[in-house]
């Protein structure tokens, strides 16, 4: 079992719409979990929706995390 199955499974099992991954990398997890909007941070992963830090990017949601994912 892997990472994005335990993920996959919680999305199912409790109806989840959004996913956030902070620090994406190659993309393994993010690639896999099926999730209807998805959202990836990170500065050095071209798999990333958002090429930031995730400290800028939650300074910039400034505690609003919708607000974070419309910035994009
Ligand atoms: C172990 S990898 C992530 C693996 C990925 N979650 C997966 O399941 O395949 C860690 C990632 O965190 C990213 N990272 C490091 N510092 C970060 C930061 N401050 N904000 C966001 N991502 C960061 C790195 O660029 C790297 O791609």
């Amino acid at each position: 079992m892997y990472r994005f199955d335990i993920i996959n499974a919680l999305i199912k099992k409790y109806g989840y719409q959004h996913y956030l991954e902070i620090g994406v990398e190659a993309g393994e997890t993010f690639t896999k979990v099926q999730c209807a909007v998805k959202h990836g941070v990170d500065p050095f992963s071209v798999n990333a929706t958002f090429r930031i830090s995730s400290d800028e990017f939650f300074a910039r949601a400034n505690g609003d995390i919708e607000y974070a994912l419309r910035l994009g």
